[in-house]
Parts: structure tokens; C-alpha cells; sequence
């Protein structure tokens, strides 16, 4: 028995389950015979895409809806094993722009979601995905857990305060929750369509369109990157450990890289773009938060993961799969 089988008939949400993150995770809950529903709003100029889940389509429940919607959430929990709330405003320039709309969705839906538990299913555990912008500029590198939380953007306070949610509905209701604060993720599923969050997968659009990969200032600000697969492993793994519950956790690589080696190893494994300094743009400098990578000790020790995918093998994997699918994300 794989230790994913556990998984076999278990009931599982996924909100933003049409997205780069839910819908990779989506494929593999399927593969291992879990019961999947996901609940999407498409929400504009974000990751939602019908394509994502294309292989699985028939083997999952898709409910277009809002997670700000408390009807809608108190019934799509009931009988549910396992929440996998990823359903996120997780453009950090929009997050500035329209910082109520981030509010409402990161805060509000998080809170909708956990009442919805609260009154109709306390027995399903949740597993949060936060974000690394939590901490906001590193004072100590790599960052374990205890680092300060200083976050620049609203996105990054928003992610904050539904991390801390799911800690007190955890505690004083007892609804198992765990929170991950996730490194920048890349890989297949991820949207291609402009570059407001998600630089890496971007890096790649330029690179397979022969363009130029615009690197903001010096290009030397260090970053862990993931590749999705590693992630949703971590993912799963988390979710079926007990004693991980009431607890955060970093989920990175560990493995600082500064932007510019970055967009030259993405040149030099898709054969085509080119890498060109520019300027920060003032909306980018005001959220950019400096060196992060992150110190994974305490996941490696209670979960038992850690990343397997080294950075070369997830370019290449990523760039093969939109050499194939390109029509469906540009
Ligand atoms: N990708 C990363 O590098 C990264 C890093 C850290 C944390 N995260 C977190 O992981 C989660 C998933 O991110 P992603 O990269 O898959 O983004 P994504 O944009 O690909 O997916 C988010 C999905 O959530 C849906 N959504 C947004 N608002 C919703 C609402 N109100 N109701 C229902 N669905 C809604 C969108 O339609 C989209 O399909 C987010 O919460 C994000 O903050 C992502």
C-alpha cells in the first residue's frame, strides 16, 4: 500500500481547485481514488482554466461558485474528509489596487468557509495555503517560523489574518486546521497570460516566445523556488499527518537562486529568449520584499517531506508541457 491511498474514497474539497495549485493537486487525489469537488468562481485574471483539469473532468465535481458565498459553503462541506482552501486573490498588484476585493475574498471567504465548518461539518481537517509574503523582508536567512511577520502587500496581510483564522477555529472549535506558508511555486497549470504574480512561469512564457525576460534592478534578490509537484506531494502528506494539525509550517526548497541565474537557466534549457534588465516599476518595488529562502526543518521532521525535483528537471518539465498545450495559456 502506497501511504496515498488513504485517500481511496475519502471526500475532498478543493476551493480554487481550478487553478495552477488545486488542480495539479486535483490530479493526483483522483489518481489515488478520492472523491474530489472543487469549487471555482473564475475569478478574472487569475488561474482558473477549464483546460487544467481536462484528463480528470469526468472524475470530478465542479460547483462555480464563491467561497464568500455561506450558502453555497455550508452545503458544499457537508460529508467532506479533508478542505484544501487555495481559493486566493493572489495577484499581489491587483491586492494594491483594489485591496477590499482582497480582503474580501482572502479574509472574508476564509471565515465563510470556517463557520461553514463550524455549523455543518466539524470533523473535516483544513489545510491552508499561505504564503511566504508573510514575513514580509527577511531580517535572518533562511526564515524558519519564528521569523517576524512584517508583510509589504495587503495580499501578503490578508494570507496573515486567514492563516490566524484557521489557528483560532482550530483551537477554540476544534476543526483541525494546518497552515502552510509556501514559497513562489512554478510549474504545469500555472496562468500564462500576463505577469503579475507568478514571475517564474512568466520567465518561461518570454523564454518559449523568443522574448526578452525583463529582470527588475540587479537581478541578484535571492528566491526558493517549488516546483508544483513537490508542493502537492508536501500537500498530501501534511493533510495525513496528525500531529502537524494547529501548526505552520514553511513549504520551500531551501535552495536560494538570485532572478538573473534564474532567467539565463531558463534560456539555456529552452534554446530561445533572452535576458534584459529593467527597471523596478513603482508598484513592484513597493511590495518587493528582498532576499527570502526558507528554512524547512520543521516540515522535513514532522511531516517527513521534502522537494525532490531539482531546478533544472521543473524548467524542463514545465517547458514541455507548454510546448504542448501552449494554445490553452497564452
Ligand atoms: N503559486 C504560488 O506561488 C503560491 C505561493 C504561495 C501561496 N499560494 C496560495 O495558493 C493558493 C492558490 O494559488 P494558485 O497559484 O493556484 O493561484 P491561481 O490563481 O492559479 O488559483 C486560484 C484560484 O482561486 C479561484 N478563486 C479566487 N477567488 C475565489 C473565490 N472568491 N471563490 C472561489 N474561487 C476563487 C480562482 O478562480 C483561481 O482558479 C492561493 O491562495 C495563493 O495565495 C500560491
Amino acid at each position: 500500500m502506497t501511504r496515498f491511498e488513504t485517500y481511496k474514497d475519502k471526500e475532498v474539497l478543493i476551493t480554487g481547485g481550478l487553478g495552477f495549485i488545486g488542480s495539479n493537486l486535483a490530479i493526483e487525489l483522483v489518481k489515488y481514488g478520492a472523491k474530489v469537488t472543487i469549487v471555482d468562481n473564475m475569478l478574472p485574471r487569475q488561474g482558473g482554466n477549464l483546460f487544467n483539469i481536462k484528463d480528470i473532468e469526468d472524475k470530478v465535481k465542479v460547483n462555480f461558485s464563491d467561497v464568500r458565498n455561506q450558502l453555497s459553503m455550508n452545503h458544499l462541506v457537508k460529508g467532506k474528509d479533508f478542505v484544501f482552501h487555495l481559493a486566493g486573490q493572489v495577484n499581489h498588484v491587483d491586492s494594491m489596487r483594489n485591496p477590499i476585493q482582497d480582503l474580501e475574498i482572502n479574509c472574508l471567504g476564509t471565515l465563510v468557509l470556517l463557520e461553514a465548518l463550524r455549523h455543518n461539518n466539524r470533523n473535516a481537517k483544513v489545510i491552508f495555503a499561505g504564503t511566504r509574503g508573510e514575513y514580509g523582508k527577511s531580517v535572518k536567512l533562511p526564515v524558519d517560523e519564528n521569523h517576524p511577520t512584517n508583510p509589504k502587500g495587503i495580499y501578503a496581510v490578508t494570507n496573515l489574518t486567514a492563516e490566524k483564522m484557521v489557528l483560532v477555529y482550530h483551537d477554540i472549535f476544534g476543526i483541525k486546521g494546518v497552515c502552510l506558508r509556501i514559497t513562489n511555486t512554478y510549474g504545469p497549470r500555472h496562468q500564462m497570460q500576463h505577469d503579475e504574480y507568478g514571475v517564474f512561469n512568466w520567465f518561461i512564457r518570454k523564454a518559449l516566445d523568443g522574448e526578452a525576460i525583463p529582470v527588475f534592478g540587479d537581478g541578484k534578490i535571492l528566491r526558493d523556488f517549488l516546483y508544483v509537484e513537490d508542493l502537492v506531494e508536501c500537500m498530501l502528506m501534511t493533510a495525513l499527518t496528525e500531529e502537524a494539525y494547529g501548526m505552520v509550517f514553511n513549504v520551500g526548497t531551501g535552495i536560494p537562486i538570485s532572478f538573473i541565474d534564474l532567467a539565463k537557466k531558463i534560456v539555456e534549457i529552452a534554446g530561445s529568449g533572452r535576458v534584459e534588465f529593467r527597471e523596478f516599476t513603482k508598484e513592484r518595488k513597493e511590495v518587493e520584499p528582498g532576499d527570502y529562502y526558507a528554512d524547512i526543518s520543521r516540515i522535513k521532521k514532522i511531516v517527513k517531506w521534502e522537494p525532490k525535483t531539482s531546478l533544472e528537471e521543473g524548467i524542463k518539465k514545465t517547458i514541455e508541457f507548454y510546448r504542448k498545450y501552449k494554445d490553452q495559456y497564452w
